[in-house]
């Protein structure tokens, strides 16, 4: 899958909507799926990830899960596993995300 950006907040990939906000509030939707990472970063990762593709995946911190769902779906190949970890629980919206 590729990512199209649609303005400097919001991209799709997919048939999924991302968008970047800095509110600790927002939460992920049957309409937007929430990620806080902003546009540079996004595009940052996306080269690190093409560049070294590795077998596994650690994130600490994941709010709704937005960065580990997008790396899932551009990369559904390398990283074999993405473990991801949290100190605060995700909202329920969307657990049934095919990571
Ligand atoms: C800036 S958000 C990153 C969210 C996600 N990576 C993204 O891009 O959408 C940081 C997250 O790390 C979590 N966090 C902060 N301190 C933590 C800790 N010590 N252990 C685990 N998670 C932590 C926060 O609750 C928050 O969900």
């Amino acid at each position: 899958m590729t990512i199209e950006w649609l303005d400097e907040e919001r991209f799709r990939v997919g048939d999924l909507v991302f968008r970047y906000t800095q509110d600790y509030t927002a939460v992920t939707t049957d309409e937007e799926v929430i990620i806080l990472k902003e546009r540079p970063f996004v595009e940052f990762y996306i080269a690190l990830l093409e560049r070294e593709r590795p077998k596994h995946l650690l994130e600490v911190g994941f709010y709704e899960g937005g960065s580990a769902l997008l790396w899932a779906m551009l990369f559904p190949a390398s990283p074999q596993s993405i473990f991801a970890r949290s100190i605060r629980q995700s909202s329920d919206s969307r657990r049934d995300f095919p990571t």
